[in-house]
């Protein structure tokens, strides 16, 4: 079902220029806990390669989640990993962290009582901890709204040889999307069309250059592109509005401009009666 092709990521001495600021606000933030809130209900049962990338960052960092005795999870969502790292190792101090209280409920309801384990509801670019010996994160880090800052303040909440540890999206996710919509807009003679959030998303090197920048001296990326099948275009969109994973400041879309770009779509990118969906995962893990 998934195409993966992993992609070993190094930093050339030329590449010092600083990354791509993102617009940082608290509107923003607020969008994005209502997107996610909205869809807690049918999040699971949608999130294919949200639980795809759980996995792959488990299997990167298996032995260091054994070990670790203060794990911070910024952005758990419902708690699929949160239930895995716990399995890992039930006996760490677990502190399990999302913007919005219903989600924690929700996770809190997958994992029994647990005195060494706490919910809190924040925003995870301040993180509340400090002398943690691992900060994991899964498909969150494509949401923050300034990652070089929260980055240092992740490497000064680590212990010594601590880990920092998290898979995200990249900006090649949904570029069949964003490649129908330019299509849509030429056609509709439209200059401004509405841009979608993973095209503005980090790529690997703006993450590999922000770990250095913070300070890890020892860093290992991967990009793991993916693709999935969807019936139709209407079947796929809904399917990422279950999970919450839209825009956090939509704008408007005529129909006319949502009719055009799924027939772009589907001439594009229609094959053997189903439309690709590009996934770019990326993978990292930073040792302090
Ligand atoms: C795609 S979901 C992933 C949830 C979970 N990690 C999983 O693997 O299923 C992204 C989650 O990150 C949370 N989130 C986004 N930005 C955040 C931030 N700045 N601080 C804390 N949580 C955040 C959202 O509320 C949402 O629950």
């Amino acid at each position: 079902m998934f195409v993966k092709e992993a992609t070993k990521i190094t930093l050339c001495p030329q590449e010092t220029a600083s990354p791509p600021c993102r617009p940082g606000s608290e509107a923003i933030k607020q969008g994005i806990r209502r997107n996610f809130v909205k869809r807690a209900a049918s999040y699971d049962r949608h999130a294919r390669v949200q639980r795809f990338m759980a996995w792959e960052l488990l299997a990167q960092t298996a032995p260091i989640v054994n070990k670790a005795h203060h794990i911070l999870e910024v952005g758990c969502g419902t708690g699929y990993l949160t239930a895995a790292l716990r399995r890992l190792n039930p006996h760490a101090n677990l502190l399990a962290l999302d913007l919005d209280a219903a989600l924690l409920a929700r996770a809190r309801r997958r994992l029994p009582p647990d005195p060494h384990l706490a919910w809190v509801v924040a925003d995870g670019e301040l993180p509340p901890s400090r002398d943690v010996n691992l900060i994991i994160s899964n498909s969150t880090f494509q949401w923050f709204t300034h990652p070089e800052t929260t980055i240092s303040l992740y490497f000064q909440s680590l212990k010594k040889c601590g880990c920092l540890a998290f898979s995200t999206l990249g900006p090649g996710t949904f570029g069949e999307l964003a490649a129908a919509l330019r299509q849509a807009g030429n056609l509709l003679n439209i200059n401004r069309i509405p841009s979608i959030p993973a095209s503005a998303f980090l790529t690997a090197t703006d993450w590999a250059r922000i770990l250095q920048q913070a300070g890890f001296p020892a860093i290992h990326l991967q990009r793991l592109p993916l693709s999935l099948a969807f019936p139709t275009v209407p079947d796929f969109l809904q399917s990422l509005q279950a999970t919450g994973a839209t825009n956090p400041q939509p704008r408007p879309f005529s129909a006319k401009l949502y009719k055009t770009m799924v027939a772009a779509y589907q001439d594009l990118f229609r094959q053997n009666g189903a439309i690709t969906v590009t996934y770019e995962v990326i993978l990292a893990v930073a040792g302090k």
